[in-house]
């Protein structure tokens, strides 16, 4: 059977198309190469007169042009949105926000530490990294603690069930200053390095966890004073948390340096306590106490310099107001989205 060759017909089919699949339906039933309308016409103008066949090759040519830019005009239609849709004016609207994408990110703990490195990298500072489980040696009695000393209590201290000698046990570190031990033994002065980790402390409320992060510095030179470390730390302090920090220095006491400072800090930040004007107290520092310097076989004579010990937690909950300690390990995506 010959195929229709009511051309206009074929011409509402392609108008009439609602999908691109019935677009190509009318295409080929008009130009299919084997049983095309289109394509069987054209073949029959071999058996007509020559005069028939120069008028019906003109119409038919203009028929196919016509035909040809029906069909692709319709594809162009179908394959943009619809008439409709682009009459409603809201269909396209160039200033809606659309939601934000997620993306994943550091956890704030790892990510402050990056920026730590960071900041310290710029003043010269090494990195280094110690472990968590050291022995009583390293955590007390290389840093200057008297035997007797309240801190190794077992109250406040994680000791390691593990066969040890009598007078050294195991233990979790309850701060990164064991990494000074460890960093002096490896390096001849003069040198600059942080340490940040994890350390251990059988306390738990809203401000302490058995847990925490603290990022040790040391500094040793020929001539490295008390005013460098002054320095130093109110740089890093201004950067990381607040420009327009203010200070203030009291003495304190930790076995390992001497003199032992506490750095207070007050800045105008939201936080309702800073606001009123209140001291927070934030790091404990000192210089090296001699007997460290000899215990690693450094001159004190020759080298002096000084020590800080900062808590990561707490340079956060004050930078950004966290109230409770426990939001940093309770993988609350709320509160983890928030920063
Ligand atoms: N290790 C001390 C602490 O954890 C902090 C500190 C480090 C103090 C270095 C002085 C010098 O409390």
């Amino acid at each position: 059977m010959t195929p229709s060759t009511d051309w206009s017909a074929y011409g509402k089919q392609i108008e009439t198309a609602k999908t691109l699949a019935d677009l190509e339906q009318v295409e080929l039933a008009i130009f299919g190469r084997k049983q095309g309308a289109m394509t069987l016409a054209m073949q029959q103008l071999r058996d007509v007169t020559p005069e028939e066949k120069k008028t019906l090759a003109k119409e038919l040519n203009e028929q196919k042009r016509t035909l040809d830019e029906s069909i692709a005009a319709k594809r162009k239609a179908l394959q943009t949105p619809s008439a409709s849709s682009l009459a409603n004016d809201d269909a396209i609207d160039p200033t809606l926000e659309l939601p934000a994408r997620e993306r994943g990110h550091l956890h704030l703990i790892p990510e402050f530490i990056r920026q730590v490195e960071e900041t310290f990298g710029r003043m010269g500072f090494d990195v280094a990294y110690g472990p968590e489980v050291e022995d009583e040696e390293m955590n007390f009695d290389l840093l200057n603690f008297p035997k007797e000393h309240s801190a190794r209590d077992a109250q406040d201290v994680f000791y390691v069930q593990k066969d040890a000698p009598k007078d050294n046990k195991w233990l979790l570190r309850a701060h990164t200053s064991p990494v000074q031990i460890r960093y002096m033994r490896e390096h001849k002065p003069p040198f600059r390095m942080i340490c940040p980790g994890r350390v251990y402390r059988k306390d738990a409320d809203a401000t302490h966890s058995p847990m925490f992060h603290q990022w040790e510095g040391l500094m040793i030179g020929k001539d490295v004073s008390l005013a460098n470390m002054k320095a130093v730390m109110e740089t890093a302090v201004r950067e990381l948390i607040a420009p327009d920090a203010s200070f203030r220095w009291r003495t304190g006491y930790f076995p390992f340096v001497e003199p032992g400072l506490e750095m207070d800090m007050r800045w105008q930040g939201e936080d309702r306590q800073t606001r009123e004007g209140a001291w927070l107290e934030i790091v404990g520092c000192g210089m090296v106490h001699p007997n460290v310097l000899k215990n690693v076989g450094i001159d004190p004579e020759q080298w002096q310099g000084f020590a800080f010990g900062f808590g990561v937690e707490r340079m956060l909950m004050i930078k950004h107001q966290i109230p409770s300690i426990k939001s940093f390990y309770q993988g609350d995506l709320r509160f983890l989205r928030a920063f």
